[in-house]
């Protein structure tokens, strides 16, 4: 699709992402707070082909945006220079310590912002040891989810670049990819995913 992924969080979310998105032929650049030999020797061997650059160099120059920082952290970045981009919030408030966040993205009701979120509920390994090609038989699902249907859309392609079928829902549904949610370390295909949706969301109804 000619975009430019950029990918904030050089860590161990970002770099296998960058990974597969280079793999898949896609133009990557990545950058983290972190600076140095060992930041540079990480990404020029989980990703290379990845371009390391600054912070604002890659915010500036990305379509599309992957946030792969700790939860805790986002809300601590400067939204303006997110505003040209499509930002993928893959960010779990599971991995923070006082366990009081509530579910779903920092950055959700942000109207200025083209918000999916995705990639939440598979873990990098999974990632690296999932992937396949389009049309594989039972190859393994990631949710989208975003009220941006155009947004949503790019993101799907990529996942899709990425190895994985993609599955999208409305912004609505994004907490199904929470760490409390049905998806979470379970290895879903597209079918089985788009029936769990359903039965999530019909048990969800039931509760109101
Ligand atoms: N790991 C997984 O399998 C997985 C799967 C799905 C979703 N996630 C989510 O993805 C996010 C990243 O997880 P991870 O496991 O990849 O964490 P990680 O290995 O700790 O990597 C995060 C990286 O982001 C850097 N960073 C922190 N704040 C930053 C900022 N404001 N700007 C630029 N870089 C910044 C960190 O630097 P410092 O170390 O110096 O702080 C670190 O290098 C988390 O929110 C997590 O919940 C992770």
């Amino acid at each position: 699709m000619g975009e430019r992924l950029g990918i904030l969080g050089a860590g161990k979310l970002g770099t296998a992402v960058a990974r597969l998105a280079v793999d898949a032929g896609r133009e990557v650049l990545i950058a983290d707070e972190r600076k140095g030999p060992m930041i540079e020797l990480v990404v020029s061997t989980v990703a290379s082909g990845a371009g390391l650059v600054g912070v604002g160099e890659m915010l500036a120059s990305s379509d599309i945006v992957l946030l792969a920082i700790p939860y805790s952290r986002v809300m601590e970045l400067d939204l303006d220079q997110l505003a040209h981009a499509i930002v993928i919030d893959a960010t779990n408030p599971w991995l923070e310590a006082d366990g009081a966040n509530p579910p779903g993205s920092p950055l959700r009701g942000r109207r200025d912002l083209r918000l999916v979120r995705s990639l939440n509920h598979v873990a990098y390994e999974e990632l690296m040891s999932y992937a396949e090609p389009a049309g594989a038989p039972f190859r393994t699902a990631i949710a989208v989810a975003s009220d941006d249907v155009e947004a949503r859309r790019h993101v799907a392609a990529l996942v899709d670049d990425l190895g994985f079928d993609p599955v999208e829902l409305d912004g609505r549904s994004a907490w199904l990819l929470d760490a409390t949610g049905p998806f979470f370390g379970r290895r879903l295909s597209r079918a089985e995913m788009t029936a769990l949706v359903s039965a999530s969301l019909r048990a969800d109804r039931l509760t109101w």
